[in-house]
């Protein structure tokens, strides 16, 4: 099989001595949906960022466009083309709506910062409304869209997100996951962490299943959907 776009490949490690990640895989393609679900405390958010460089890695390696990138560090793999957004303090909340997209930037240098600002107030037009209010008083959903806009402002190739949906209402979930639709469109790799498991591997090319740190189930969204021992064990049945 030809090269991932994108893959951390046996990755194992953790924060300290006790490995959390067990040779865990995880890859996604260009313009693709890649989700990972699992149970609280499987070692998602571990994963990414092991993926993102936020991890020292005992084993395995991670690559991007056939480059080893393992030893970077996360601000080198932005300028690789990674965006990330965290599952907490995702943005600056004293800091306007503007101002978060603006920091979203820092590492730009081709002085098209407005047309990507455009586009970013294009997909979140409750963004522009709001632009000068302190992204703190924005609601829930509101403030994961700053989030995302924050981490489009790197213009990324693959976008990660770590529970882009928590704490949000069922609509405004079904509109983040349609905006998340219309990024992966444009190209973009998405790398998606998701506790509304049924919901995202509806929209997920690919689903990998954690448990204990190790890959469980890997198949398209729709197979993992269908499969009565995922279904019983990790969909509600
Ligand atoms: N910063 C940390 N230091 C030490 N242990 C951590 C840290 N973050 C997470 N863990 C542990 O790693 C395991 C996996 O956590 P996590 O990756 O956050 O799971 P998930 O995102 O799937 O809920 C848990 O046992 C958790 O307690
Ligand atoms: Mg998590």
């Amino acid at each position: 099989m030809a090269e991932p776009f994108l893959i951390g490949e046996n990755m194992t490690g953790g924060y300290g001595p006790v490995d959390i990640l067990h040779s865990c895989t995880i890859a996604v393609e260009p313009g693709e949906i890649a989700v990972i679900v699992g149970p609280n405390g499987a070692g998602k958010s571990t994963a990414m960022k092991a993926v993102f460089g936020m991890l020292t890695l005992r084993q395995g390696t991670v690559r991007l466009a056939g480059e080893d990138i393992t030893g970077l560090t996360p601000q080198a793999r932005v300028r690789k083309g990674m965006g990330f957004v965290p599952q907490t303090s995702n943005i600056f909340t004293s800091m306007t709506v503007e101002e978060n997209l603006e920091m979203g930037a820092f590492i730009r240098e081709d002085g098209q910062v407005a047309e990507t600002m455009e586009q970013v107030y294009g997909l979140f037009p409750i963004l522009r409304e709001k632009r000068h209010q302190p992204a703190g008083q924005l609601s829930g959903g509101q403030r994961q869209q700053v989030a995302v806009g924050r981490a489009l402002m790197t213009r990324p190739k693959v976008l990660m997100l770590d529970e882009p949906t928590a704490g949000v209402s069922p609509i405004v979930m079904d509109e983040l996951f349609d905006r998340i639709i219309e990024i992966a469109r444009t190209g973009i790799s998405i790398l998606m962490v998701e506790q509304n498991a049924r919901q995202a591997l509806e929209i997920a090319h690919k689903g990998y299943v954690l448990v204990q740190g190790a890959n469980r189930y890997t198949d398209t969204g729709k197979a993992l959907l269908a499969d009565p021992d995922v279904r019983k064990s990790f969909l509600g049945g």
